[in-house]
């Protein structure tokens, strides 16, 4: 009988206490795929499954861990055999699945796609869900542009110092885009600026640039993953034709808008969902990461253990991801 490590989230009148536990193979739901998992990454979802918030995942002992990529130990589905290197993000994975954050995972066929050449497995991890909802969001914003790319515009990206805002500055940057980044981390400017920000706001300051309820047009694009008062302003401070992509509600589930920059401005608000989209458009983007949008992630990068994830979770739950965390289950 094979054993593995994982790390479980268990269900306690005091709250969710997190422990590295040793299971069992035969434990795992029934799937075409059993997967030896070599990484996984940290995003915010998985904090929030880790410490039980409520609307995440129903039931507990749970292992979290919404990404994972590794070698296939077992298929019955002819498009996969054993040997083969797989990712697997999203849908129900790490949510009422057992996730990455263990060894082995087991999962339907349909939700696993072929590391692409040219992709290493702890590049795609130091992507992970974070980096696909990035290129999901640039890749939106390509097509609403008509695919004419990012040379001469500006672009802002919210949460900056976080998962997507990093990866989503970074890649913005090296299409030609000049991005300004806007963040709550005033000791992170340098980190930014290295990221290929070209300019910085810090989030208090926004409220001084944008101006409700139409201002100033000044970014072309806009990739946002707060929500609230932070999209309220970006709302307010597009040029004619402009757009945002939205992804995330860290700064709260609404926000506020007049009709003005829709009617007045022509922009859009691109909505961004990297969980349930069909594989083959995930495989697009991780294509794209391993060829024309191929990126050096070793600086934004910390590699933990399984024991190392604990802290990592208060840390992102507190807002203080600074870039990526992968998870090595080697
Ligand atoms: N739609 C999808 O498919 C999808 C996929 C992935 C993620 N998401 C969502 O996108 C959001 C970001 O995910 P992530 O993995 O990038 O998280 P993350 O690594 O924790 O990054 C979030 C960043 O937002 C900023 N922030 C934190 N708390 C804030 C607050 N209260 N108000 C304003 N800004 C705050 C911080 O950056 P600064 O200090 O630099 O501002 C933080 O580093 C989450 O809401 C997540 O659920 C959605």
């Amino acid at each position: 009988m094979t054993t593995y490590q994982a790390l479980e989230s268990v269900k306690t009148e005091e709250g969710n206490i997190l422990s590295v536990v040793e299971k069992n193979i035969d434990e795992l739901p029934d799937g075409d795929l059993l997967i030896k998992v070599s990484y996984s990454s940290l995003n915010y979802k998985d904090a929030m499954s880790a410490s039980g918030m409520p609307g995440v995942t129903r039931n507990y002992p749970h292992t979290p861990g919404i990404d994972a990529v590794g070698e296939v130990d077992t298929s019955s589905n002819n498009n996969f055999k054993e040997g083969d290197k797989v990712i697997v993000t999203g849908y129900d994975l790490g949510m009422n699945t057992a996730g990455g954050f263990g060894q082995y995972i087991r999962v339907p066929a349909e939700w696993a796609t072929l590391l692409p050449n040219g992709l290493s497995e702890n590049e795609s991890m130091s992507l992970g869900t974070a980096g696909l909802t990035a290129g999901l969001s640039v890749h939106a914003l390509e097509t609403y542009r008509g695919n004419q790319g990012f040379e001469g515009t500006k672009s802002i990206v919210t949460g900056a110092t976080g998962g997507v805002g990093s990866i989503a500055l970074m890649l913005l940057s090296k299409l030609n885009s000049e991005v300004t980044a806007v963040t709550g981390k005033k000791e992170q400017t340098e980190f930014l600026t290295g990221l290929g920000a070209s300019e910085i706001i810090l989030r208090e300051d926004l409220q001084e640039v944008a101006r409700k309820p139409i201002g100033k047009s000044i970014w072309d694009l806009g990739v946002d993953v707060v929500s609230g008062d932070v999209l309220t302003m970006l709302l307010t401070s597009l040029t004619p034709g402009g757009a945002v992509a939205c992804s995330g509600l860290v700064g709260g589930p609404s926000f506020e808008s007049s009709i003005f920059p829709f009617i007045l401005r022509g922009n859009a608000l691109l909505g961004i969902d990297s969980v349930e989209i069909p594989l083959d458009q995930k495989s697009q983007i991780w294509d794209r990461f391993s060829s024309d949008w191929k990126l050096d992630l070793a600086g934004l990068t910390k590699e933990v253990s399984l024991d190392g994830l604990e802290k990592e979770v208060q840390t992102i739950l507190q807002g203080g991801q600074v870039g990526r965390i992968v998870v090595n289950l080697t």
